[in-house]
């Protein structure tokens, strides 16, 4: 089935990316927000990038011609025509379930359903449909237009026709896919997520301070971002939603949340996205360690 449609559930920091680069590639995309001061807040957001690139000569087309296919809906009927969705709301099992159950009876029956998430079993989610054999995972990384890479999860009832259309799909994006399963985590938060909490482990042992922490990575071994600067990139309040399903699922003590992330994340200092994290970003060009 050709792809044409895209739909992208929520227009936070990966939904409003991806339908940023869906709508660069040439689709016509719909995203689908709870209020329209999300949806706001998602296309300011996509207009700042796609300026950027702009400025870069690196758009094959005028802003305003991406702009032109891009549209906002708070109404899921917005969704009934696109040929793929692809799901960037918040990482709670619940919430994505009773999501996807509903589009079941409201997008065609041939559309292909796909997750962006980080953690959540994609074979739980689809069993909220009728059409657990046109669900894929596909999970995205932080900042969408930036990042190349795509991992392309499959279940065990995901059928090869929705799985190759989806890495196919992957591949017109500009991305490079990769192949994985539907273990929790998927390759790079199996390896990614108990690092970052390590490092918060690290902090609270008093092994260095957070910005020494952060350029030790950067300049011992070269990360582009230290690991608490990249954890109040993805979110703090992510991050831990994320590690309570790793830890969930493993039971090991390094996808546990640290005690000073829950804290945070109850304090609602979520990250960069919330203006406070392990630094604050009152001034966003200068960020400052916070005081605990
Ligand atoms: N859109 C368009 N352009 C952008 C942009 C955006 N959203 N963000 C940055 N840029 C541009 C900047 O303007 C800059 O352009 P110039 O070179 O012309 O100045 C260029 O990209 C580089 O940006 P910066 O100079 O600000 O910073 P940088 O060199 O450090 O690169 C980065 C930014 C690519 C994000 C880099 O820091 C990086 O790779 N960080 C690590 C990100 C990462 O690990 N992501 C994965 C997170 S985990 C995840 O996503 C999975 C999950 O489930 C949690
Ligand atoms: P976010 O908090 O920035 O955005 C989530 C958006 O979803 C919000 O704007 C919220 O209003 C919207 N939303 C929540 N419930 C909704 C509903 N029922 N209908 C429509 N919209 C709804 O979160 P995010 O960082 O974009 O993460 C979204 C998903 O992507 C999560 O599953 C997360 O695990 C995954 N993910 C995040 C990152 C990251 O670095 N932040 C990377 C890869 C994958």
């Amino acid at each position: 089935m050709a792809i044409k449609k895209v739909g992208v559930l929520g227009c936070g920091l990966m939904g409003s990316g991806i339908a940023q680069v869906s709508a660069t590639a040439g689709y016509e995309v719909v995203v689908l927000e709870q209020e329209q001061r999300f949806l706001d807040k998602g296309f300011a957001g996509i207009d700042k990038s796609l300026a950027k690139f702009a400025e870069k000569g690196t758009l094959k087309e005028p802003v305003a011609d991406v702009r032109g296919r891009l549209k906002g809906a708070t109404d899921r009927a917005a969704l009934a025509d696109c040929d793929i969705i692809i799901e960037a709301i918040i990482e709670n099992v619940e919430e994505k379930k009773k999501m996807f159950s509903a589009l079941d009876g409201i997008v065609k029956k041939d559309a292909i359903f796909s997750s962006n998430t980080s953690s959540i079993s994609i074979t739980e989610v689809a069993a909220a449909t009728k059409r657990p054999d046109k669900f894929v995972g596909l999970h995205f990384f932080n900042p969408v237009p930036l990042m190349k890479l795509v991992e392309v999860v499959r279940t065990i009832a995901t059928s090869e026709a929705a799985f190759e259309a989806t890495f196919e799909f992957g591949k017109s994006l500009g991305k490079v896919p990769v192949r994985t399963s539907d273990k929790t985590g998927f390759i790079v938060n199996r390896l990614l997520v108990p690092y970052l909490l390590d490092a918060i482990r690290a902090y609270e042992e008093g092994v260095g301070s957070v910005p020494d922490i952060d350029n030790s990575m950067k300049l011992g071994c070269g990360y582009p971002m230290g690991p608490f600067t990249l954890l109040d990139f993805v979110g703090l309040d992510t991050t831990y939603y994320i590690s309570q399903v790793m830890f969930e699922e493993f039971k090991e003590r390094r996808f546990a949340s640290p005690a000073l992330l829950k804290r945070m994340v109850m304090a609602g200092w979520f990250g960069r996205k919330s203006g406070k994290g392990f630094y604050d970003y009152t001034d966003a060009n200068n960020p400052v360690p916070t005081k605990f």
